[in-house]
This record gives C-alpha cells, structure tokens and sequence, in this order.
C-alpha cells in the first residue's frame, strides 16, 4: 500500500489533476476541500478517471483540530498544498482576505503537520516570485522581485515562511513554482472550472471559441518580442501534476530530517499570446474573434522557465505539448457546453 497524502485544495484546478496522478503513481491521496472555488462535480469527474471514490474533506483547512485530526486519522506521510486564494486583481481589492486566507491557512497547517509528525510538504508556489526578468529564460537562483500583487507576494512570504520552519524543526518541503498551467485531463472528466469571467488566457479563448464571449481581447500588441504579444511558458496540467509525485518522492527519500529547495515547473519553452491563438484556431479549426486591445496593468513581457533543476533533481520533465494542452482544453470546453 502506498503512503497516504493530503491534498489540501485537491477540488480545484491542479489540486485534481494532482489528485488522479498521485492515485495512478500508487498514492493514495484524501482531499480537504471547501469548495469556495471548486465543484463538486470534481468528485464524479476523479471517481469517473480512476474507478473509484477519493475520501473527501469538504471543510476550510485552516482549522487546527480538524487538520489534526484529519491527519492522525488517515495516518498522512505527506501533504501538498494548493488551498489557496488565486484571483490576483481580487487581491489588490481584498488584501486581508487574501493574507489570511493565504497565509493563515498555511500557518495552522504548518502548525498541525509539527504536532503530529508529518515530516513532506509540497507548496504550490508561482512564477510570479521573479516578477519582469531581466533576461529569461528564469532559474531558481534568479533574484526574487519586489511583488506585483498582494496574491504574489502571499507566494512569496509562504515560501520564507516555509523555508523558516525546515530551518528550526523536522520538515522537509519544497517549493514548487508553476509557469502557466493550462488544459485538462485527456478524458474531459476533470478541467477548469473558472468563476464568472476568466482572467486567464486559455479558458478565455476556449469560452470565446464556444460562443460564450463575443471576442477574446489581446493585451497589447506593442511588446518588444518578435510579435508584438507578451510570451509565457505554458504546461500541461498533467505534466505539473506529474511534477508534484516527483517532488513528493524526493522529500520521502530524502535522507536528512530538515530539507527545503525550490524547483521551477514550466515546459522550459516561451510561446507568445498570438502564437496560442494560431495554434488554437489550428487544432480547433475554427476563427477565434480577437482583436488588440490594451496592455493589461501589471503583466510582464515575457517570462519562461529554465527547468534543468528540476529535471537533474527530480528526475522530471514534460512530456506533453501545447497542441495537447489547447486540444484537451478545447475537448474541456466542449464537453462543459455540450457542443
Ligand atoms: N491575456 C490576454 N487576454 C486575456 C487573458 C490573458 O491577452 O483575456 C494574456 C496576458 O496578457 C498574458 C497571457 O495572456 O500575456 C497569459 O495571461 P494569464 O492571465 O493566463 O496568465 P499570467 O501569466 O498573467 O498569470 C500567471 C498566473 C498567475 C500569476 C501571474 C503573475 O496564472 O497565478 O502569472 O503575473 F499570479
């Protein structure tokens, strides 16, 4: 039998395509989840992948007693960490929701993983730490950035504080930093599920695509890259959640009692707004309506990932391309729609 894992925010987004990785790699994962961004449709769509039910916690994890005794009770070995605020104008708006959501949640689960012996964690960091680099491609050394949005910077004071706690006491954990995450599972049982309007841009052009926005808009075509469209590095959601197993593993074999490290995950390739919408219209065969609009306040130009870190240490690559990533986002969004 494998270890038993906490996926904390295991509904969501990554969290369930997390979720089925950990079960298919011998895991077996129980999820907390409250559901404040997430269906509970996620739960048909994991029993529907993997033949069976995943125990389920639908509660708000920042509850000491509760995490407590969620972890004595299934005998947890490791947790990983995804429950958390993600809206990053919502953040500029609400800062104190976002702290103490954020931040508290990760404290009293810190606090509850000492207290019971847990020595793993995984945190679910994000690219946005290195804010506009000067010269990407970024590697983990890469001077962090003055944060750009209250959201970055809970991203940020969680990985010290983490970094902290694997200084003074028996925990091992990494940081795992995600470029763009985009697509779903290949069975369009599980994908994305956006609240209202989506700010990010793979589920804007699969809604747009599906009749549900009238155009996708752009942000700025005035850049200083080859197109004039900012450039990021996107990832298949199943090769980040691939990644989380591989960082798993590293923590349980690690032979010391106190470790922490950061790894990039990203594809390692940077790829341009315009150069998504082509390949979209490509593999979808359909006329996106898009049009250039203005630059987005706070988005960098470009950014991607340099991943040989994670590939020396984790033994971990991705396996996938962006034409799987756009088609079985598009299959997603079909399969949403009924189209
Ligand atoms: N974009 C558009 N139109 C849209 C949406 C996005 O042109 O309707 C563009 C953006 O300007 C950007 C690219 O598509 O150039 C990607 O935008 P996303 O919003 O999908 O992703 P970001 O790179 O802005 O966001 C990521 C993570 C966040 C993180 C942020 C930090 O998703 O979690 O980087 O900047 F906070």
């Amino acid at each position: 039998m494998g270890s038993n894992i906490l996926v904390t925010g295991g509904a969501g987004f990554i969290g369930s395509h997390t979720v089925v990785a950990l079960s298919e790699a011998g895991f077996n994962p129980v999820i907390i989840d409250d559901f404040s961004n997430s269906n509970a449709s996620v739960l048909a769509g994991l029993r529907d992948i993997l033949g069976r039910d995943v125990p389920c916690y639908a509660e708000d994890c920042n509850q000491y007693n509760l995490l407590r005794k969620i972890l004595h009770e299934n005998r947890i070995e490791g947790v990983i960490h995804f429950a958390a605020y993600k809206a990053v104008g919502e953040s500029m708006q609400e800062p104190l929701t976002y702290y103490r959501n954020n931040l508290g949640s990760l404290i009293t689960l810190l606090d509850a993983m000492l207290a019971e012996g847990v020595s793993n964690l995984i945190f679910s960091s994000s690219c946005t730490v290195y804010g506009d680099p000067d010269t990407p491609p970024v590697t983990e050394e890469t001077p962090i950035k003055p944060p750009a949005s209250v959201y970055g910077n809970t991203k940020q004071i969680g990985e010290e504080i983490i970094r902290d706690v694997c200084q003074a006491k028996s925990l091992k954990a990494v940081s795992l930093r995600y470029f763009n995450p985009i697509g779903a599972h290949p069975s369009a049982a599980i994908g994305e599920l956006p609240k209202g309007v989506p700010n990010n841009l793979v589920p804007y052009i699969t809604q747009t695509a599906a009749g549900l926005r009238p155009e996708l808009t752009i942000f700025g075509g005035d850049y200083p890259t080859p197109d004039g469209t900012c450039i990021r590095d996107y990832i298949h959601v199943m090769d980040l959640a691939e990644a989380h197993v591989s960082a798993l593993r590293h923590t349980l074999s690690y032979p010391e009692t106190r470790y922490y490290n950061t790894f990039n995950l990203g594809s390692g390739k940077g790829h341009s707004v315009m150069e998504l919408v082509l390949l979209f219209e490509k593999i979808s065969g359909l006329a996106l309506p898009s049009r250039i609009g203005e630059r987005r306040a706070g988005d960098v130009m470009a950014v991607w990932a340099d991943v040989q870190k994670s590939a020396n240490m984790l033994g971990w690559k991705t396996k996938r391309t962006l034409e799987e990533a756009l088609q079985d986002a598009w299959r997603w969004q079909q399969k949403l729609n009924n189209l």
